[in-house]
């Protein structure tokens, strides 16, 4: 599964993502101030939320499965001096991930725990975080309530590329056209998305899979896991959940002692 272990992706994700970059960083970065001890973000990508933490001093860790996505972060880390990165951040699955610290929180941002594909995935994911958090630690994380009208507006099979938008290259020169065509697995709650980037006369493609989750799913994975809800919000401002718009879940452990 390719998702964002390309040359591409790492290249534009920073430009791409501005739009919801803020309120996700105000909101993590309020959670971190509450606490003082060690933090991990899960799939931390190019950094564009664990670099500014880092920054403000909060004392995090992180990893990622894409070795393409972390060579950004540390090339970012160090045209912006940022110190001690390598010793924090590791290419790992979030499956499986090991870390010999206990966390007082860990986050999963910008719904990347949808990429995982089947329940057995997501379980071994939230058992694996639920034994690397402390006893009194909240694991966070955020994805989209489902749209089913919107998914179902992606039921052709062979839809045309739509054309999504235009960055500039790094080298300054060039610029990169980025389009996708989605199709979607109704059956396995998957969507399949193919981002197609064009440089100047060459395109590359590279496939994503981006699941949903509903609401009672998760609660169920959550208590199969050892988490108590301790909140669901709407947002990242904390509205109160009303079935739509961003779910941003903060659990707890059900029995600190296990
Ligand atoms: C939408 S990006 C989020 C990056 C970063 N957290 C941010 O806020 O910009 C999703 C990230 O999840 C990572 N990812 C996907 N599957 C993963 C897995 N099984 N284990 C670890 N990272 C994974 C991808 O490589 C990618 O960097």
């Amino acid at each position: 599964m390719e998702n964002y272990c390309n040359q591409i992706w790492p290249l534009i994700y920073d430009d791409h993502n501005q739009g919801r970059h803020q309120d996700e960083l105000a909101f993590y970065s309020k959670e971190c101030s509450t606490y003082s001890g060690h933090v991990l973000e899960i799939a931390c990508g190019t950094g564009m939320i664990l670099l500014p933490l880092l920054k403000q001093g909060v004392d995090i860790y992180g990893f990622d499965i894409s070795d393409q996505m972390l060579q950004q972060l540390f090339a970012k880390a160090e045209s912006e001096s940022i110190p001690g990165v390598h010793s924090r951040i590791s290419r790992q699955n979030m499956i499986d991930f090991q870390i010999d610290l206990k966390f007082d929180l860990i986050f999963i941002p910008a719904r990347s725990f949808l990429h995982l594909q089947s329940q057995d995935d997501q379980l071994a994911c939230l058992r694996n975080i639920h034994r690397h958090l402390s006893d009194s630690g909240r694991f966070i994380l955020n994805f989209f309530t489902p749209n089913l009208p919107l998914l179902l507006t992606c039921t052709d099979p062979n839809p045309d590329y739509k054309h999504f938008d235009r960055y500039h290259h790094p080298d300054g020169k060039r610029m990169i056209d980025l389009s996708n065509r989605r199709t979607i697995d109704l059956t396995e709650q998957v969507q399949h998305i193919t981002w197609r980037f064009e440089i100047g006369e060459k395109f590359y493609e590279s496939p994503m899979t981006v699941n949903w989750i509903y609401k009672k799913e998760f609660e169920l994975l959550a208590k199969f896991s050892g988490f108590t809800i301790s909140n669901l919000y709407s947002g990242f401002d904390k509205s109160s959940y009303n079935g739509d718009g961003e779910m941003v879940w903060e659990l707890k452990k059900a029995c600190p002692s296990q």
